[in-house]
């Protein structure tokens, strides 16, 4: 039926994995002001605080609290199983998508798991907090690592392979995103322009502006795996409700 899926996946779909979301009532921009942490001049005002920011969410990812759930899972399996092509196009930092068993991953918005050398760009395995000993092995002086977070005002990554994607794709899933940020909001206008089947999944009702042709509302944890058994079985998106 299909033949080649693009997947959006946006902090809702690690919201059961105990990461909070941004946007959500007590969200991590509620907490923190975008400006302070998730930009380059509040890096260059406060580079403590920055790091202090990322160091503990990268700390929680790897507490025993987090851990991939059924969404997850379900998408890898997706991944495994589909005769046509699938990218999963990730605005999450965490690393569930991996741990759960997805390749066809593009993180757009960098990871929390890496470092990046404000000289060279190159990404190192972050392997303690960051701070003034942590720095790069590739320039001498050796450089303060940054996180490999694309702040606002930053380019995201792989966007050239995000248009092509998307201008080929005929089914595009979008999976707990609020849809505020550019240039991820915009894929579905992309999507349903190329004749895409566009489809939601989200714990809120979609509101009047909503651009996709179908939306589940519910628990990503609950519907991605009914979702992904569908597509498996060469069912039509939305041809009928989805049975959780
Ligand atoms: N299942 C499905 N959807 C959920 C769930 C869940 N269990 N929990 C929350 N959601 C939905 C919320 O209704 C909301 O629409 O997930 C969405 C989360 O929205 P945001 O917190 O805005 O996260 P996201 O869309 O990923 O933010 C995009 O903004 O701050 C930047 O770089 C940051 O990548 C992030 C970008």
């Amino acid at each position: 039926m299909y033949r080649n899926i693009v997947i959006l996946t946006g902090a809702g779909i690690s919201a059961e994995s105990g990461i909070k979301t941004f946007r959500d009532q007590n969200g991590l921009w509620e907490q923190h002001s975008i400006e302070d942490v998730a930009t380059p001049e509040g890096y260059a005002n406060d580079i403590e605080l920055v790091e202090r920011f990322y160091s503990s969410r990268w700390q929680q990812l790897h507490s025993d609290e987090v851990s991939p759930n059924p969404a997850h899972y379900a998408l890898a399996k997706l991944e495994q199983a589909f005769d046509g092509n699938i990218l999963v196009i990730t605005q999450n930092v965490d690393d569930l998508h991996e741990r759960a068993g997805s390749r066809r991953l593009l993180h757009m918005h960098g990871e929390l798991n890496k470092g990046r050398c404000p000289k060279s760009l190159q990404t190192f395995i972050l392997r303690e907090p960051f701070g003034p000993d942590n720095c790069c092995t590739c320039c001498i002086p050796a450089k303060r690592l940054r996180p490999h977070i694309v702040w606002f005002g930053e380019m995201p990554f792989g966007m050239d392979r995000i248009h092509d994607a998307l201008d080929r794709c005929d089914l595009f899933i979008a999976i707990g995103t609020s849809g505020t940020v550019y240039p991820a909001a915009g894929f579905v206008d992309s999507a349903n322009h190329h004749g895409a089947q566009t489809v939601e999944v989200n714990l809120l009702e979609p509101d009047r502006h909503s651009q996709f042709q179908y939306h589940f509302t519910g628990k990503a944890g609950d519907i991605v795996p009914q979702l992904v058994d569908d597509i498996l079985d060469g069912k039509v998106i939305g041809s009928e409700p989805i049975a959780l």
